[in-house]
């Protein structure tokens, strides 16, 4: 979603900043702007569409302060009047301030400023931040109390960026319940401020995670941070952990791509901490984790999107491994519902990004309910999610950029039947054998992912018979029907098909009324107790014309005839299946929507972060 980045150095810093808004595109976003000193007063250029549109009307400005944004519709249409920064000039100076997140009084605060004689040019939230720290610079001695003020005022989530030309060297930060980090770097004296870190790499490797409410002054190349008490703090240093390679496409067409590729690495380095060992240790989630995992008995699991199907996948494991009762939910739900919750019960947050903000109000709500244990499984281990969790477990993905998640969950899936194992083993349910014929299965798990990612070309041939097709129904059963919900929202979401996930014993009950010869039907058919049940349900389909494309394991007993297609993936990998059967539908999705010339990585109206509700 929107992304922020502002910076000062002794240099040109307006090159810097537009290169790191492209790195920031990823998160989706329909129109952007920038803003900068030149001859001491500030100059503010917006367009709609790519940052290369911007780039080009910024040209060759010169100016060593700028803050710059992409800006993802919520209040307001897509048009230049509503895209950032939002400029405030009266009385000789001017504000300039680009804002992620929601200013939820913003009606109340704009009535006010409007009487005060602000005029307001466009229909964001966001606008009234502009004229509100203009009206306190107004009253205060200093930009940095009057935006101390504007925080007293303002009730929302925010991440926010101003400059003021009363202030000429400095740039203002301030962050609640959305993500802004300082980039620091003495040697070259320059300091930037970034709502993802990941755009800052290639100029600088030192970051500052700001604390909720704290207030940041940059000020020539120096910082200073001030408390929600409003004292001077010192914050850690950490270095950034991204190279530049892992936000570049390398030789693949699309991000997307490039991740689907990477899933064998990517699930190794996720696994690296636990295989070494010959036994797990529940110590590797957290100090308090043995005590926990000993206690526990019941489970409730929140995310969103694909994060939701790896819940689902792991109730399966969990229940069938640990034995313990397991609920998956889905965090726009579980926030705004009057859940009971037993004693007792370890709640896993399952989050790619960590700032998705229905998953951490769930798990905040969780909290305030009086729940101790809160586990957080997520890929970046400097996200607001991490943060507010006592348990955790990093997936080690690297930078997701694809807005259709891919690596990110089958390196969920992998921690979480570690975590089931784990579970297992802790509650005295698995055999010391069984816990190592299992950590052998998951060391050759890299292996089976990249034999299974030699399949591509077979994908690819299926293409033809999805490309022009209005609706795709997908088909599983026990475990695999989560893989299915998964396929659908992989095609929907980037080739704008509409498809449909099922529970294959669900058919009689309704959808087999939609079978005719212009429903192809994914099934996801793994050599697995259900088989059988599986083949009488895709008999029932062929039955009706309906065309089948079966994703199977050796030894599936339909046979290929011009109504039936069948990849077969090698022997059935047990447990660890649906990672292995996720891949060929994340393929498929991928190839349907490049041949329909789609932009895979950035899909119509969605963002790779979902930061507001
Ligand atoms: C789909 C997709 C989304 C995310 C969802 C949750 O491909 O990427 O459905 O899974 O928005 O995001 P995270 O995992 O960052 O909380």
């Amino acid at each position: 979603m929107c992304g922020i980045i502002a910076g000062i150095k002794k240099e040109n810093v307006v090159h810097d900043l537009i290169n790191c808004l492209k790195k920031l595109e990823y998160r989706g976003y329909d129109s952007a702007g920038i803003a900068c000193f030149e001859n001491h007063r500030i100059e503010r250029y917006r367009s709609v569409g790519k940052v290369s549109e911007l780039e080009k009307i910024v040209g060759s400005k010169y100016s060593n302060i700028g803050i710059a944004h992409t800006r993802w519709a919520t209040h307001g249409m897509v048009n230049e009047s509503n895209a950032h920064p939002h400029l405030s000039t009266r009385d000789g100076f001017s504000v300039c301030v680009i804002h992620n997140g929601i200013i939820e009084n913003y009606k109340e605060l704009k009535v006010l400023l409007i009487k005060q004689g602000y005029r307001f040019e466009s229909q964001t939230d966001s606008e009234v931040l502009a004229h509100l720290l203009h009206a306190e610079r107004k009253k205060s001695s200093s930009i940095i109390h009057a935006l101390q003020t504007v925080r007293e005022k303002i009730v929302g989530a925010y991440a926010l960026v101003a400059i003021c030309d009363k202030d000429p060297n400095t740039i203002l930060g301030t962050k609640k319940a959305s993500s802004l980090v300082l980039g620091v770097d003495e040697e070259n004296k320059q300091v930037f401020l970034s709502s993802d870190p990941n755009s800052l790499s290639g100029i600088l490797n030192q970051i500052v995670f700001l604390e909720e409410s704290d207030i940041v002054c940059l000020e020539g190349t120096e910082f200073s941070i001030y408390n929600n008490a409003f004292n001077k703090v010192d914050r850690k240093i950490t270095m950034l952990d991204v190279n530049n390679d892992s936000v570049s496409r390398g030789k693949y067409q699309s991000f997307m791509q490039k991740e689907i590729h990477e899933q064998p690495n990517a699930v190794a380095m996720t696994l690296e901490n636990f295989l070494d060992e010959n036994s797990l240790t529940a110590g590797l989630f957290g100090d308090i984790a043995k005590r926990v995992f000993g206690q526990v008995e019941q489970i409730i699991i929140i995310a969103c999107g694909t994060s939701y199907h790896a819940g689902l996948v792991a109730k399966y494991w969990i229940e069938e491994l640990a034995k313990i009762p397991v609920s998956v939910e889905i965090a726009s739900e579980f926030r705004y519902r009057k859940s009971v919750i037993k004693n007792k019960t370890l709640m896993i947050g399952i989050s790619q990004s960590g700032e998705t903000a229905d998953t951490l109000a769930a798990l905040n709500l969780a909290r305030n309910l009086g729940l101790e244990w809160i586990f957080g499984i997520c890929n970046v281990q400097e996200s607001t999610l991490m943060r507010i969790c006592n348990l955790s477990f990093i997936t080690r993905a690297g930078p997701e950029i694809g807005v259709a998640s891919t690596k990110a969950f089958t390196t969920q899936l992998a921690s979480l039947f570690i975590l089931a194992l784990t579970l297992a083993k802790t509650k005295s349910h698995i055999s010391v054998q069984d816990e190592r014929n299992f950590l052998t299965q998951l060391r050759h798990l890299p292996n089976a992912i990249a034999s299974i990612l030699h399949e591509e070309q077979n994908i690819k041939n299926w293409v033809k018979y999805f490309q022009n097709k209005q609706n795709v129904l997908f088909l599983g059963r026990g475990i695999h029907y989560p893989i299915a919900m998964e396929g659908a929202l992989k095609l929907k979401e980037i080739s704008y098909i509409h498809a449909e996930a099922y529970a294959a014993g669900e058919l009689k009950h309704g959808p087999l009324a939609l079978i005719d010869e212009n429903m192809p039907i994914i099934a996801i058919a793994p050599n697995d107790d259900l088989v059988h049940k599986l083949k009488n349900n895709l008999e029932e389909v062929k039955a009706r014309g309906g065309k089948l494309f079966i994703i199977a394991d050796h030894g599936f007993e339909l046979q290929e005839d011009t109504c039936t297609k069948i990849i077969s993936l090698g022997d059935h990998a047990g447990f660890l299946s649906p990672i292995l059967h996720v891949i060929p539908l994340q393929l498929l999705a991928f190839h349907v929507a490049d041949s329909k010339g789609h932009d895979v990585d950035k899909p119509r109206n969605l963002a790779k972060s979902v930061t507001v509700e």
